[in-house]
């Protein structure tokens, strides 16, 4: 039997920002319960949902406070529950987001640990004493403001590490303890039902045991992110991490069926070792953030597809994201006209595909005034443009004053465009973005060729980039128009158009060439 995640789409809800049903402006899970139906037509497979944990909310519930309950702020254990069950009615995966590299400041765990230096606890964090001469014990510092990751407690005299905030305290995975500990927080959430999870940064969780010093990076310049000024070989990415990955992965699979996907940013030549092997697995899905964080441009994405490919073991399954919580949504970075194409590109390709919630509806990045700003990145470090509010900006449902989010004023604003960028005026628009991405769930899920077939590259051109999907007994082609203008593919013979970007009715037999509008695409099997 193939996995359900190889042939699924997984579908990220931000749940602050997906539907609010007690009236506080702040989405809650009882909202996600309440909309699976759409969820459900629209065809995706799982829902990851970003952390719903107890938290302070300093990075927004990326500072758990507790890891197996539910923030009141979102609903209860019960919600929760509720949740997982009408999901599996629907055959909706459920995978949660879990954080093993840092909690919050304010985890019972920490407080203890910080209270003195022989609390029990003390070693579930990374305390350091000071540099011999003085200051921080080494040069780290952390992502969000480009400090030190080295906080220092007046009580206990020594420095505690975090990568992020100073809200966030590094968790000592080489701990048993700790290990023991997390690790039955998995099964806490596996029982319950989760089908998976979403490993937060996993591959810092394991730093250099020697505490050496990151190397300085010689190509930092003024504008750039501030940690960008040291590499991170010490940081991030270790030697040790695979350890980390297989005990996650022996936990997984106690359990039938359930999915680890892991954060990392990597080239495809590092990331590919975070699949492990046959005889010892690791990820089943190390996120392929390449597509993120470069041009959307006909020679870098079929480049990506082909390098990827080439680096991919046969054991491995690949995996492409567009847009998530923390980068610029897709339509705003590769402009709107590239929606639909970018939207056809993920849901074809090889690969398990992430839809960041709204980008079915062609959401972009919402402006947010400076006195509305919520995320701390973006208060750390003003005028970077690094701040995530723009892409957390609440689901846009219809044309009422909040969107039918909510009630009240949400937490963050509502898009300007959410009069004719919503989900009710895209339901009943057979040629609108949402019933374009829909039509084109359902036919990846008649296609087993679309879903689990192989990939070759069929055609590329400055503009042109068409490739084949196949099994032994079926072929399916895509055809991607990268350029601004009008032109035709053609196919090596007559086709069957099963799909077009921007035509909800196409012709169905092409003799002589696809016709392709400017960022158009389809979908063709050859006709034999
Ligand atoms: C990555 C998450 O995606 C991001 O939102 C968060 O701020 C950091 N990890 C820290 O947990
Ligand atoms: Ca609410």
């Amino acid at each position: 039997m193939t996995e359900w995640w190889k042939s699924g789409i997984v579908y990220q809800i931000y749940p602050r920002s997906f539907q609010d049903t007690n009236g506080d402006g702040i989405g809650d899970l009882p909202g996600i319960t309440q909309r699976l139906d759409y969820l459900a037509d629209l065809g995706v497979t799982a829902l990851w949902i970003s952390p719903m944990y107890p938290s302070p909310m300093a990075d927004f519930g990326y500072d758990v406070s507790n890891y197996i309950d539910v923030h009141p702020m979102f609903g209860t254990l019960a919600d929760m529950d509720k949740l997982i069950e009408e999901a599996h009615q629907r055959d909706l995966r459920i995978i949660l987001d879990y954080v093993p590299n840092h909690s919050s400041h304010q985890h019972p765990w920490f407080l203890e640990s910080r209270s003195s230096r022989d609390n029990p606890k003390r070693d579930w964090y990374i305390w350091h004493d000071p540099a011999p001469g003085g200051g921080p014990p080494n040069n780290w510092i952390s992502r969000f403001d480009g400090d030190s990751a080295w906080e220092w407690d007046e009580t206990t005299e020594q420095y505690y590490l975090h990568s992020f905030l100073k809200e966030q305290p590094d968790l000592n995975w080489r701990n048993p303890e700790v290990r023991e500990t997390m690790l039955d927080v998995v099964r806490f959430w596996y029982d319950r039902g989760v089908d998976g999870l979403r490993v937060d940064v996993s591959y810092r969780v394991m730093k250099d045991p020697a505490f050496r010093d990151n190397p300085i990076n010689p190509d930092w310049r003024e504008g750039m992110e501030p940690y960008q000024r040291l590499g991170e070989t010490m940081t991030k990415n270790t030697p040790d991490i695979h350890m980390f990955n297989r005990w996650l992965r022996a936990v997984n699979d106690e359990y039938d069926d359930r999915v680890l996907i892991g954060e990392m940013n990597l080239p495809y030549e590092k990331l590919v070792a975070h699949y492990g092997s046959v005889r010892e697995p690791e990820f089943h899905l190390p996120f392929n953030f390449h597509l993120v964080f470069s041009p959307w441009e006909v020679n870098n994405v079929r480049q990506l597809v082909e390098s990827y490919e080439a680096a991919l073991p046969d054991y491995a399954w690949p995996n492409w994201v567009l847009s998530n919580h923390d980068q610029p949504r897709f339509a705003t970075r590769a402009g709107i006209d590239n929606a639909r194409l970018g939207m056809l590109f993920l849901l074809t390709v090889r690969g398990t595909p992430t839809i960041y919630y709204g980008d079915e509806l062609g959401m972009e990045n919402v402006d947010i005034p400076p006195e509305l700003v919520q995320d701390p990145w973006e208060l750390l470090t003003p005028g970077l443009g690094l701040g995530r509010d723009p892409v957390r900006t609440p689901m846009q449902w219809d044309g009422s004053t909040h969107a039918g989010f909510s009630e009240v004023s949400p937490w963050l604003p509502v898009a300007n465009n959410a009069q004719s960028v919503n989900v009710a005026v895209e339901q009943a628009d057979p040629n609108s973005m949402l019933a374009f991405t829909q039509r084109l769930i359902a036919l990846r899920k008649t296609l087993p060729a679309l879903q689990l077939g192989d990939y070759r590259t069929l055609e590329t051109s400055d503009v042109l980039y068409a490739f084949e999907r196949f099994t032994k007994s079926e072929r399916v082609q895509v055809v991607l128009n990268f350029g601004a203008d009008s032109t035709t593919w053609k196919p090596d013979g007559a086709v069957k158009i099963l799909l077009a970007s921007h035509d909800p009715d196409p012709p169905a037999t092409i003799q002589d060439g696809v016709e392709l509008l400017g960022h158009a695409g389809a979908i063709v099997q050859p006709l034999e």
